[in-house]
């Protein structure tokens, strides 16, 4: 138990799994189960750089007795105290509790921006009763003062990337795939028809227009919008035709003349830095009234945002967010922070689904959503 307890402690204080914990189910198992408290400081990690005008805090406790407050400091002032009251189907699943009501996720989020520059020190401390346990203790390096600078350069950084991609099968997980079962779901909510235009948001290597072709999925004209000019002429000798049309540019930015129908984007608005809405505003511009969006995202199922923050997330991205060593941002997405960017870009919500383009890589979210008038005269 000794060295298990060493392991423990060199969590607590570095915030990530030790060597020897391959994930939350084995670090949890190797907890004391006598103790009346259990939890752990996930995020920050220790030595993170923070680029945000804002701390996110999340992390988990339990205790026997269930009543319980989690105290969280910064350079050992309380600046925040809350109960865990989110879902945590990671650390529910770890402990193997089968009662569904046990909520001990806990976010929060620390203003920060008063705050020099420079190192300072976050602690999260679970108390109940006369019990109470340190969940983590980690050391940031706050570097506000680059906060637009910083911004600025992860938005290049993630286009830089893509413009880059070649039409391989790197794309997606390394494996060429069909994309028969996006369109599939596609099909419950769009009448393609010969009368009707789609446009994709980027086609890489064709994956949904081939599908499109090979299903005889009609339509009167489609158009693909992708950043990297290897893609565009790959795609360009593979599928032209008087019907099939491609554009090089960031369909962040493109200023395209036709209005369309059907907006399709799979695999692809998830990598949006910070969020997709930039994307969907102005691809919004060249939407018909009635007509519709359909893209997949990640989703973040393991934690609810009940009060989203719309600055927040417009400015910096969703709560649960990932760089990968190749520049490839990946956003994880609540439903409610779908839904509040929905609001904010006036489109109406239709409906979420789920589509799993390949068996090992698990379903994603699909969001289905209108571009009506009748929102925009709501709102106003
Ligand atoms: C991961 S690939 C997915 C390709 C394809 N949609 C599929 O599902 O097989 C992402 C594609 O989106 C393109 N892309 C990423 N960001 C873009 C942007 N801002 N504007 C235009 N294309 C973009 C990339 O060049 C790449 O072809």
């Amino acid at each position: 138990m000794e060295s298990v307890n060493k392991k423990i402690c060199f969590s607590k204080r570095t915030g990530v799994f030790p060597p020897g914990f391959k994930n939350i189910n084995d670090f949890i198992m190797a907890i004391n189960v006598q103790a009346l408290i259990r939890g752990s400081l996930d995020s920050p990690a220790n030595r993170s750089r923070i680029f945000t005008p804002f701390l996110q805090i999340k992390g988990w406790a339990i205790s026997e007795n269930r009543e319980l407050q989690v105290k969280i400091l910064v350079d050992d002032i309380v600046i925040d105290e809350l109960e865990p009251k989110l879902t945590r189907n990671d650390v529910v699943r770890g402990l193997g509790v089968t009662e569904h009501t046990v909520t001990p996720g806990f976010t929060s989020e620390v203003d920060v921006s008063k705050l020099s520059d420079g190192i300072h020190n976050v602690k999260a401390i679970a108390y109940s009763g006369d019990d109470k346990l340190l969940l983590g203790s980690v050391f940031v390096q706050l570097l506000i003062s680059k906060v637009p600078q910083y911004t600025e350069e992860l938005r290049s950084r993630s286009l830089e990337r893509w413009k880059k991609c070649k039409p391989d099968p790197l794309l997606t997980w390394g494996k060429k795939l069909t994309g028969d079962e996006f369109i599939k779901t596609c099909g419950k909510y769009a009448n393609f028809s010969t009368e009707k235009s789609i446009l994709e948001l980027g086609p890489g290597y064709g994956r949904i227009l081939s599908s499109i072709i090979s299903k005889n999925i009609p339509f009167k004209s489609y158009t693909g919008v992708d950043l990297s000019e290897n893609n565009i002429s790959e795609l360009q000798k593979n599928f032209e035709t008087n019907k099939i049309h491609f554009v090089h540019g960031n369909f962040t930015t493109v200023q395209l003349k036709e209005k369309f129908d059907v907006v399709v984007s799979s695999l692809t608005l998830k990598h949006q830095y910070p969020t997709f809405a930039n994307a969907i505003k102005n691809i919004s511009k060249n939407v018909k009234n009635g007509g519709l969006f359909i893209f997949d995202l990640l989703e973040n199922t393991d934690m609810k945002s009940a009060d989203v923050k719309l600055k927040k997330l417009l400015d910096f991205g969703p709560t649960s967010s990932t760089w990968e060593e190749t520049g490839t941002f990946v956003g994880f997405y609540t439903t409610e922070e779908v839904l509040a960017v929905l609001r904010y870009l006036q489109l109406e919500f239709v409906a979420f689904d789920y589509v799993v383009h390949w068996p090992e890589t698990g379903k994603r979210l699909v969001v289905v959503a209108r571009k009506t008038d009748l929102v925009s005269e709501k709102s106003s």
